[in-house]
């Protein structure tokens, strides 16, 4: 187990991370760990994450009292709260605004597709929470319902939440979530899409088994309507007919052009 400052040295480094890596702008998003079973260490609230020091950390009850530090919790604290709440496996959650990511967020595209294996094996699928305004009861609620079955969301006209046992894995499901969308752009962008289906992707399940990872369904969880997302799932390479299907309209051709000829 790692002491206190051991966290606050990690939770300094994360925000380095998602700050230098573009992953937020300006005093954008937001860091927590649980430190113990009713102890949380958070970010404070208004301050760029990229320079924050050991010090500026907030701790909280897992109920909400503030406990130490000189600053406010971050605004979204209630979230990171309720996660820990339903996820006792989770002990850190990740907040930022990637930019592929939020756009697919504001597009109404969720990741829900297996088309990379790191991708299925490591976050299964991403779904989008539906829209909350930020620092309020909807956003809280908005995540409570997608959060038990899912370690890495979007979150609608917002930014990306991600959560692990320790806030370097909750990092790099964050990474991981980014890569995956700007892969998936640009593929899009190419005009073609190709997924992993069949053995290849119960193959993919199976390493999620062996890793401890449980098998979750790619995905039934998401809240955006599918005419929402229809227009990009178009460009989305999958078989538009089955066999029998394209036997029986090449069947129903034959009869007409035959019965062209016949007169
Ligand atoms: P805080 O600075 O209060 O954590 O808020 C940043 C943010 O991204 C809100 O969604």
């Amino acid at each position: 187990m790692k002491t206190e400052t051991e966290f606050r040295q990690d939770i300094i480094e994360i925000g380095k991370r998602v700050y230098n890596k573009g992953f937020v702008a300006s005093n954008d998003g937001n860091i927590s760990v649980r430190i113990s079973d009713d102890e949380v260490l958070a970010t404070p609230t208004g301050r760029s994450k990229g320079f924050l020091t050991t010090d500026q950390l907030v701790k909280v009850k897992i109920t909400g009292e503030k406990l130490e530090g000189y600053l406010e919790p971050s605004s979204e604290i209630a979230f990171h709260l309720r996660v820990y709440r339903l996820r006792p496996d989770v002990r850190a959650v990740v907040h930022a605004h990637p930019p592929v990511c939020t756009a697919y967020a504001v597009a109404g595209i969720p990741l829900d597709k297996p088309v990379l294996p790191e991708a299925v094996v490591t976050l299964g699928c991403i779904p989008i929470a539906r829209y909350g305004t930020p620092g309020t009861e909807e956003l809280v609620e908005a995540i409570q319902e997608i959060i038990p079955r899912c370690d890495a969301i979007l979150l609608e006209n917002h930014g990306a939440l991600s959560v692990g046992p320790d806030v370097f894995a909750a990092y790099y499901k964050m990474e991981t979530m980014e890569h995956f969308a700007h892969i998936t752009w640009i593929a899009t962008t190419l005009g073609k899409v190709n997924l992993i289906e069949g053995e290849n992707l119960q193959k993919l399940f199976e390493l999620r088994r062996r890793f401890g990872l449980g098998e979750k369904p790619l995905c039934d969880v998401c809240t955006v309507p599918l005419e929402r997302r229809a227009q990009p799932e178009e460009t989305i390479h999958e078989p538009i007919q089955t066999d029998d299907e394209i036997a029986d309209i090449v069947a129903r051709v034959t009869t007409k052009v035959l019965e062209a000829l016949n007169g």
